[in-house]
């Protein structure tokens, strides 16, 4: 019997979580079922300025293979689910649809799909997650699950985040994506697996936004896969070396804060 985590799975794992044992993930994997939502309507002019300053890149098939440079570096985190629009009341019905095959035809690090626990088709995506492990594992894949509300954000709490996690890992997944919540640690420690923090709907403040990846890096998140609290700011480059300063370098909230205002107001930072 092959070991079930190869060299090639722990090796495509280390380009996503880095060798500090911390991820900055940029998703931007939104318009699979949002469609061409706000700043990302034109993926490539939001994803090309921000390359340098992300360990991983979260997409679909069809924004890589039309808005990133095929030569580009950045390790792919793919999304292979999804078969519903932001238009369907129920955001759960999903399922696995771009192929193993085609992960690996496009050099992915790893494949994503979302696990919709608590809902009408939680069934489909929980053995659908089984399924993609199994398929992944053959060929050294990494599994990412995403915990997903669908339009149910106020289901973001320990109790109900520390189920869903626990559920991803048992089936398999070896990264989780969740959100972060009152008492996550409690998250954390239920989850064998890393977990890494989704952003959410735009915060209010940039403090906000550095305070939530500070408190989830605290309480034992490897990282963060963030969004629209990157490219949906202004300065969608500050945010992201702000938002890197506190996963990989230690930094405090108002250190982030500095750092932000520094590159926003024309300073270049270094990565
Ligand atoms: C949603 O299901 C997508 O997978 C996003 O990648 C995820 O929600 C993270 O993006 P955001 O930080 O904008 O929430």
């Amino acid at each position: 019997m092959r070991p079930i985590v190869t060299w090639g799975l722990r090796n495509r794992l280390g380009r996503i979580i880095q060798p500090d044992g911390h991820a900055v993930m940029l998703a931007v994997d939104h318009g699979y079922f949002m469609g061409p939502t706000r700043n990302l309507e034109d993926p490539r002019k939001t994803i090309t300025p921000l390359l340098p300053y992300t360990d991983s890149l979260m997409i679909t098939r069809g924004a890589l293979r039309n808005c990133v440079d095929a030569t580009a570096t950045v390790p792919v985190v793919l999304r292979v689910s999804g078969g519903v629009s932001i238009l369907s009341e129920d955001l759960s019905k999903e399922q696995v649809t771009t192929s193993v095959r085609d992960a690996l035809r496009l050099n992915a690090s790893a494949v994503a799909m979302s696990i919709f626990v608590g809902s009408p088709h939680e069934h489909q995506t929980l053995v659908g997650l089984g399924e993609l492990v199994n398929e992944c594992e053959e060929v050294g894949l990494p599994v990412l699950a995403v915990t997903a509300v669908g339009k149910e954000l106020e289901k973001r709490d320990a109790r109900y985040l520390g189920l869903a996690t626990r559920l991803a890992a048992e089936m398999g997944a070896h990264i989780v994506k969740t959100y972060f919540c009152d008492n996550f640690r409690k998250v954390v420690d239920g989850c064998p697996v890393p977990l890494v923090i989704a952003g959410g709907p735009k915060l209010n403040t940039e403090q906000d936004v550095f305070q939530l990846t500070y408190d989830a890096i605290h309480d034992g998140a490897v990282g963060v896969d963030m969004g629209r609290n990157i490219w949906q700011n202004d300065h969608p480059v500050a945010m992201i070396q702000a938002v890197r300063a506190i996963v990989h370098d230690g930094a405090s909230v108002r250190e982030a804060a500095d750092r932000f205002k520094h590159r926003k107001d024309g300073k270049r930072g270094k990565k």
